[in-house]
């Protein structure tokens, strides 16, 4: 089953078309970093009026890829939640008028539901139960993956996000957006024992977590050196910010292995790319005998391969939209409407 797959949520345009959820045929992407970087994050509108412009031109470079006929394009799968509103719509309408033009099924696909299914992409032999840490701009969670559209949601952040409080700090201290990856890079040059940040306590759900008090002990330790006039060791504190978040994240992750008995470990969203992270889980499953699955950097990050990995599922379950499909900011990735 060939499902021509579109993403829109944020600030990538991206259609890709995946066959039977495993194998991507194509994988198109125009990313707008560039553009709201001048800005020092997403500029909604700007997310919007770009997605418009690309959408149909990457929808064509995706048929032209693959050699596939409309014809041979068997259902169009989107990203319909969460995410910046008027860019989801954008990747909403146009699904739409795809499916009814080409007289296919529309199918429906939860953007983080979308992260963990890129892990099916990178193993083709994975297949649910298994647990995910999901660590994206947006969300941060530890999810029980029971069947390929089944999740049991262990714990979640209270406040920020994992990636959120990254972008923050490296803000801050003038990298560019987003600044996740740039200040993982300089993390690997820095001793993250120079500076002492706080961990996030387990709180009434042991897997709940907590970010804002990091950051913001972080963000007073920068402006603090400036205000005495202290020069930074950036490398340093970017190694014990990256420690702080995985030290967060990590010991639930073992919590949740421990009480559940599970024994697979999935990571997934664009903080699944941090290398600190990285080195952590594949440390902590090893230590349990887990086995661990981490998506390629290409596929941690926004993609639409994902969404027709996940839509293909979705599918199966008889998970389908007609025309009346909105597009929605926020959703839990269990459907219910927040
Ligand atoms: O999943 P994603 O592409 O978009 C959302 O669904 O939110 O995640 C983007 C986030 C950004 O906050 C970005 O800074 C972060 O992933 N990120 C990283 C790294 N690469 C991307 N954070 C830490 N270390 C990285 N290497
Ligand atoms: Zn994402």
């Amino acid at each position: 089953m060939n499902i021509l797959a579109v993403e829109s949520s944020c600030d990538e345009t991206a259609v890709a078309i995946v066959r039977d959820g495993r194998e991507v045929l194509t994988d198109c992407i125009a990313s707008q970093v560039a553009l709201h970087r001048i800005y020092g994050g997403v500029v909604p509108e700007i997310a919007s009026r770009k997605h418009i412009e690309a959408i149909y031109g990457l929808a064509d470079q995706a048929l032209s890829d693959t050699g596939l006929t409309r014809q041979e394009i068997d259902a169009v799968a989107v990203t319909y939640a969460p995410g910046l509103i008027g860019a989801v719509l954008v990747g909403v309408n146009f699904a739409k008028a795809a499916a009814l033009a080409m007289d296919k099924p529309l199918i429906p696909v939860h953007h983080i539901r979308g992260h963990i299914a890129a892990n099916y992409l990178a193993y083709p032999d994975l297949e649910p139960p298994f647990l995910c840490l999901v660590v994206s701009g947006g969300h941060t969670m530890i999810v029980e993956v029971t069947d390929y559209t089944e999740m049991r949601i262990l714990g979640t952040t209270l406040d920020d996000a994992a990636g959120e409080s990254f972008d923050k700090v490296a803000r801050v201290l003038g990298m560019p957006y987003p600044g996740g990856a740039a200040l993982d890079a300089a993390a690997r040059l820095g001793d993250e024992s120079r500076y002492e940040l706080p961990r996030s306590k387990p709180g009434a759900n042991p897997y709940d977590m907590s970010f804002s008090g990091l950051k913001t002990a972080a963000l007073n330790l920068i402006h603090h050196a400036e205000q005495v006039g202290e020069t930074l060791d950036i490398p340093s504190l970017c190694a014990a910010f990256s420690a702080a978040v995985s030290d967060t994240l990590v010991p639930r992750v073992v919590r949740a292995m421990e009480e559940t008995g599970c024994r697979k470990l999935a990571v997934a969203g664009g903080v699944a790319a941090n290398s600190r992270i990285r080195r952590d889980v594949l440390a902590a499953a090893e230590a349990m005998g887990a086995a661990v699955y981490m998506p390629p950097l290409s596929l941690c990050g926004d993609n639409a391969a994902m969404i027709g990995a996940q839509a293909f599922y979705e599918y199966r379950a008889g998970n389908l939209a007609d025309m009346s499909l909105n597009a929605y900011a926020t959703k839990s990735i269990l459907g219910e409407t927040l």
